[in-house]
């Protein structure tokens, strides 16, 4: 071997290591079962249908699942463990409030008949988010596959990194950067808030005195203001719930952008990004892209889906496929 060869091959070698270092970090692909589990799209899509038949908010439920998972330790089912009251399940934004545990662990006993101990509780969550995403009339993909199960519920940690409805913008775009995800995926994801529930005490805080103004938030519209005074009486328990589109709240489409525009966005955290100072020259903009273009709205929300998705993913010989949602495996 001569020694420019040496040399070549040397950089040859950095180079692999390099490009290595990179696909390592998303290893996720859409075809990761197609040999050991080759029906698991039917099966999660069956029990998804299911789940929405018995109860069309579900969709909703699952979607948000995902979504919380996610952003706590990242994408690895950790929001499924049962345990204390410092796991996940119990943690401010979580408790009495994620649904849906029971329709995963309903998939999880249907993919476990047809392909045991192979498919991990996180992506089976990632699948029925997008399941629930198109069978509300909303775009669809294949979605990266290949998340490994955590071992650890950190309550404490999810009460610091979700965000709030009580959050300022800025707050809300630094807990997504902290988890790579920029400005862009906070206005395409916030357009799932076209879909679901938000309970009373979510969004009350904007109805009588506003931070402490005395008056109701100055930027919700009065019709809206006024039924969701008589929906949410100061009186009540916190627990009635409004839907977060009032226009079509079973419907996965880009109204969601609408209602900011017209001062009809559910929580605190979704009118900021049309009527916050601080947004006029950020998130507005987009808010009024997404609401003249429900192309590039589904386009932008599905590349963010994706970007969500891949969160600090377990792979190789991290972490567990646990045996049930609920527990780690012994
Ligand atoms: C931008 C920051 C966000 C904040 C502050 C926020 C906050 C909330 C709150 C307070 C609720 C109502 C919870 C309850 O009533 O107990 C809710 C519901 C929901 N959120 Fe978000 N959210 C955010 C982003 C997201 C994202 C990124 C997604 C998904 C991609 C999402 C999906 C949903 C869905 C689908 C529901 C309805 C769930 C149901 O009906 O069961 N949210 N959100
Ligand atoms: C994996 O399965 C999907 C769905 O059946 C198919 O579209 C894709 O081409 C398959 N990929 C490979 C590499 O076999
Ligand atoms: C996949 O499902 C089809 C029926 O939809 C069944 O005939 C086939 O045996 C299943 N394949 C595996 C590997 O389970
Ligand atoms: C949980 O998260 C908190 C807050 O970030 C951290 O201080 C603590 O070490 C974590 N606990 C475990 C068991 O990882
Ligand atoms: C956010 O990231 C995406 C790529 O993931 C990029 O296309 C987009 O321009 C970024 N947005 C901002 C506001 O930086
Ligand atoms: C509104 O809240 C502020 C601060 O909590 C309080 O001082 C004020 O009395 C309240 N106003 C009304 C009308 O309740
Ligand atoms: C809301 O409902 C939950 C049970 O679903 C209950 O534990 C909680 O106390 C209720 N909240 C209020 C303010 O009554
Ligand atoms: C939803 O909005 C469209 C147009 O923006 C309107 O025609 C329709 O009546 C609205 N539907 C409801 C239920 O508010
Ligand atoms: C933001 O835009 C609104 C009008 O949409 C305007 O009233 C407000 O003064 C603007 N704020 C800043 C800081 O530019």
């Amino acid at each position: 071997m001569n020694r420019s060869c040496k040399l070549a091959c040397y950089y040859f070698f950095l180079i692999n290591m390099f490009l290595l270092h990179f696909t390592v970090r998303s290893q996720l692909t859409t075809n990761f079962y197609n040999s050991s589990c080759p029906n698991l799209s039917k099966i999660v899509r069956k029990e998804v249908v299911k789940a929405l038949m018995n109860e069309f908010r579900m969709g909703a439920s699952l979607l948000r699942l995902h979504f919380h998972d996610c952003f706590v330790n990242g994408c690895d089912g950790s929001i499924l463990l049962d345990g204390g009251a410092d796991t996940e399940k119990f943690a401010f934004p979580n408790v009495n409030s994620v649904r849906g545990f029971d329709v995963i662990d309903t998939i999880k006993t249907s993919v476990e008949s047809a392909c045991s101990g192979v498919v991990s509780c996180a992506d089976i969550v990632a699948i029925a988010a997008r399941d629930s995403i198109l069978l509300s009339g909303g775009p669809s993909w294949n979605v990266p596959l290949g998340r490994r199960d955590g071992t650890v519920s950190n309550g404490s940690l999810a009460n610091v990194v979700l965000p709030s409805p009580f959050d300022p913008l800025s707050t809300i775009v630094s807990k997504f950067t902290n988890v790579g995800l920029n400005l862009t995926d906070v206005v395409s994801l916030s357009g799932a808030h076209t879909i679901g529930r938000a309970r009373c005490a979510l969004f009350s805080n904007r109805l009588f005195n506003f931070s402490g103004t005395g008056s109701p938030d100055s930027t919700l519209e009065t019709t809206m203001l006024s039924d969701l005074q008589n929906l949410c009486p100061q009186t009540g328990d916190g627990n009635t719930t409004a839907v977060l589109d009032r226009n079509s709240s079973d419907a996965f489409d880009n109204h969601y952008y609408k209602n900011l525009l017209n001062g009809k966005g559910l929580l605190s955290s979704d009118q900021i990004l049309f009527s916050s100072d601080e947004a006029n020259s950020t998130a507005k903009p987009l808010v009024q892209s997404y609401n003249d273009d429900s192309t590039l709205f589904f386009g932008d929300f599905v590349k963010s889906m994706i970007k969500m998705g891949n969160i600090n993913p377990k792979i190789g010989s991290d972490g567990e496929i646990r045996k049930s949602c609920r527990v780690i495996n012994s």
